[in-house]
């Protein structure tokens, strides 16, 4: 298992991986570690006929694939993030605010708000074709989509219309993930246990957010920390030996709800209708949803106390030290987090990958969108191993360690 392969390889300056699925027709194991300690193992008797036929299928046959792949790689990146730019000093004009107190306690300076003709769809959308340019694979030969998201342009999801915008002429499987900031790492997990378990080669994983949508912007608590934005990542099979996705950890909590939410506004009945002699209690109102609630300081003190714990266990289960790691990718949430994990992981403040200043929380979108910029900078270059862990709403947290190319 290549640990640190730091300075190894030269980044293009635009990088371009093509990879080519080396397919093995023997019955397949996940060999991945599970939390019990015991490697666990995925049975499938595929065949190339069956992948072939599927290669071959209309948009109207079953999308089911039929290879079931014994790893996976992260090969292609790419980002979006909408063309209106809002300062701090734009926001003190807005709510009673300053640079100064902004910056100080979160690192944030700028984010990017939606506005015209922009749509999560259409910042989802860029973001996946700079992935499949960067991976150079076809729009068609994508057969997943998953669009994590907490902010959709449909409330029955929007990866459907992704999948249609972005041209996919054989229809790809296509639905949302709906995990707050925690929905990037859980839609890689997902994408995993996909490519696994259930036989996908092309998997595009999509993080995007449009929380300037259900922001609070008269309340200064909140409204400074959120921005808008999509990242996407290719994940393509490929064999055990170089499987990328090294391992991971997840979470929930409902015992934290509470501190962090954008719940249905209580669902009251118009007493005037029933006295028609109508059902009483029918029909309810129309459902809407409250503003994002948050209580700052006990999510900084969730983050802090689990997002740690849970790259420790992540990277137990790959088996390596933190001190192997090239990079700590973390949910852009704030400055301040980021320094008190990378504090307690020891992993030193230049390994830390962190964009905020620019676009502040930008939800699922924050993890790809970072990765893109970094990728694309040459920082982070084909190799080197990254631990990334997202954090949020549910309460969820999640982390895995996954190497780069
Ligand atoms: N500008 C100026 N003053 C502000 C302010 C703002 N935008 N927001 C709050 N204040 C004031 C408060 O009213 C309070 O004033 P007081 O002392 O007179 O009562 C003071 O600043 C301190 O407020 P507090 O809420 O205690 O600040 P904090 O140090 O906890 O920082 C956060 C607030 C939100 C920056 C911080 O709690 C945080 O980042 N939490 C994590 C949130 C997060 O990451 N959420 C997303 C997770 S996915």
């Amino acid at each position: 298992m290549a640990t640190n392969a730091s300075g190894f390889f030269t980044a293009p300056t635009v990088p371009s991986q093509r990879r080519k699925i080396q397919h093995s027709i023997r019955i397949f194991g996940s060999g991945f570690p599970f939390p019990e300690g015991i490697s666990k193992r995925v049975f499938c008797s595929s065949t190339f006929e069956g992948a072939e036929k599927h290669v071959g299928a209309s948009a109207s046959e079953s999308r089911s694939p039929k290879l079931v792949s014994k790893g996976c790689k992260l090969i292609g990146c790419g980002s979006a993030v909408p063309s209106l730019k809002i300062s701090n000093d734009d926001l003190a004009k807005v709510v009673d605010t300053n640079d100064e107190w902004i910056s100080v306690r979160t690192g944030i300076r700028n984010r990017r708000v939606i506005s015209g003709k922009e749509s999560l769809t259409t910042l989802a959308v860029e973001a996946a074709h700079k992935a499949l340019e960067m991976a150079q694979v076809d729009v068609d030969d994508v057969d997943l989509i998953l669009v994590c998201t907490s902010t959709p342009d449909d409330v029955f999801g929007c990866a459907p219309k992704v999948q249609k915008a972005l041209g996919c002429a054989r229809n790809p499987l296509a639905y949302d993930i709906t995990a707050a900031c925690s929905g990037f790492i859980l839609g890689l997990v997902s994408a995993y246990c996909h490519i696994k378990a259930g036989g996908f080669k092309n998997v595009l994983v999509i993080g995007a957010d449009a929380l300037s949508r259900i922001v609070d912007w008269t309340d200064r608590g909140t409204c400074i920390l959120f921005g808008d934005a999509a990242g996407a990542v290719l994940i393509q099979a490929c064999d055990g030996e170089d499987d990328g996705l090294l391992s991971f950890d997840v979470h929930s909590d409902g015992e934290g709800y509470r501190h962090l939410n954008a719940a249905l506004k209580e669902n009251e009945t118009d007493d005037e209708l029933g006295s028609n002699g109508s059902v009483l209690g029918f029909p309810p109102r129309q459902a809407s949803y409250s503003c994002l609630q948050m209580n700052g300081k006990e999510v900084f003190r969730f983050a802090v106390r689990v997002v740690p714990q849970s790259i420790e266990y992540s990277l137990a289960k790959a088996g390596l030290p933190a001190s192997s790691i090239d990079w700590l990718l973390l949910h852009q949430a704030n400055q301040r987090i980021l320094d008190a994990v990378s504090t307690r992981l020891q992993i030193p403040s230049e390994q830390v990958i962190s964009n905020l200043a620019n676009y502040g929380n930008t939800s699922a979108g924050s993890i790809p969108l970072a990765l893109d910029e970094a990728v694309r900078s040459g920082k982070v270059k084909p190799g080197h191993t990254i631990a990334a862990a997202g954090f949020g709403a549910g309460l969820t947290w999640a982390s895995t360690i996954f190497r780069w190319g």
